[in-house]
């Protein structure tokens, strides 16, 4: 089958990166948010990392404004009625995905596949909260998408082989290298970042090292482009703590509880960098450790 139109769920960080390669590729793309101000955002979010793109002579004026005439947004998922893909990218909430997919299968032609860009949610939650168990998959993107070169592609008991050989070919068309996991919590990145980023939560609780020299240990001890407080902050601290408690609640490991501190600074509000602070204070002008 051939992929002609994208629906993407979610102009949000994660729904306008997806968007914007999408649409990049040469899809047409249409967007869908709760309302017109959401929508207003999120086009305003592509339209500025499309710009940066153009400055960094990544992509040519050219090539960002057609770009943008086939970037669609709706408040109205029946405007799904032509997708030939809809990925979607809408907050991490079980029930609000399930009765997404149950919508999106009644609106949505027969031969569409429908992806969920969940980090660690089942897909299978979701393939079965529609009629077409065969054509849903789970489809992560990593954050910044634009930037980022991988998706994670999770198979569930019932993808079908056409439907994920139709998504790779789809994938690859976006420029990105494409690896596939089991339907298991973390699927394969987040099952290893997350106890990384944890563990190093508990050296700083524990008063082992500064969360500068743990950064800087990352990145001239591994060549991680960000130290570990870094990626926190960029990341989200809750979507952080989500993603642990999704993890401890289907494997009960120890590995995957999540530190006093984390949930604390959650509870207090410092998200990381969409909050002005997390484990650094960017609105008193602190700055991660830079090792260039
Ligand atoms: N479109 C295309 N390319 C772009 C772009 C855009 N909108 N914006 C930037 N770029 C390119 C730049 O041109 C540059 O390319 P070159 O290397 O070819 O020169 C590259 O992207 C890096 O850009 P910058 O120089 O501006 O930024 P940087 O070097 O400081 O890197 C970063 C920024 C890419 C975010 C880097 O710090 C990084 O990789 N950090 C780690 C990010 C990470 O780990 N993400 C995964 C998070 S986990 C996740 O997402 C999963 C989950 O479920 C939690």
């Amino acid at each position: 089958m051939t992929i002609r139109t994208v629906g993407v769920i979610g102009c949000g960080l994660m729904g306008s990166g997806i968007a914007e390669v999408c649409a990049r590729a040469g899809y047409t793309t249409l967007v869908r948010e709760l309302n017109d101000e959401l929508l207003a955002r999120g086009r305003a979010r592509i339209e500025k990392s499309l710009s940066g793109a153009v400055d960094r002579g990544k992509v040519s004026a050219s090539d960002r404004d057609a770009a943008l005439e086939r970037l669609r947004g709706t408040t109205k998922l029946e405007d799904f009625d032509a997708c030939d893909l809809v990925i979607e990218a809408a907050t991490e909430n079980p029930e609000i995905k399930r009765r997404t997919f149950t919508e999106l299968d009644g609106v949505c032609p027969p031969h569409a596949i429908l992806a969920s860009n969940t980090s660690s949610i089942p897909i299978i939650q979701m393939a079965t909260a529609t009629q077409r168990p065969d054509k849903v998959l789970g489809m992560h993107f990593m954050n910044p998408v634009p930037v980022m070169r991988l998706i994670e592609y999770v198979r569930t008991l019932t993808t079908s082989d056409e439907t994920l050989e139709a998504a790779r070919v789809f994938g690859e068309s976006l420029g990105k290298r494409i690896i596939v996991s089991k339907d298991r919590a973390g699927f394969i990145v987040n099952f290893l970042l997350i106890p990384y980023l944890t563990e190093a939560i508990r050296m700083l609780e524990q008063g082992f090292a500064s969360r500068e020299d743990i950064d800087v240990g990352m990145m001239l001890g591994t060549s991680y482009p960000m130290g570990p407080f870094t990626l926190l902050d960029f990341v989200g601290l809750d979507t952080t703590l989500f993603i642990a408690d999704v993890l401890f609640d289907e494997f009960k490991d120890p590995r995957f509880a999540a530190p006093t501190l984390l949930r604390q600074m959650v509870a207090a509000g410092y998200l990381g960098r969409k909050t002005g602070r997390g484990f650094y204070d960017y609105q008193s002008g602190e700055q991660p450790p830079s090792v260039r």
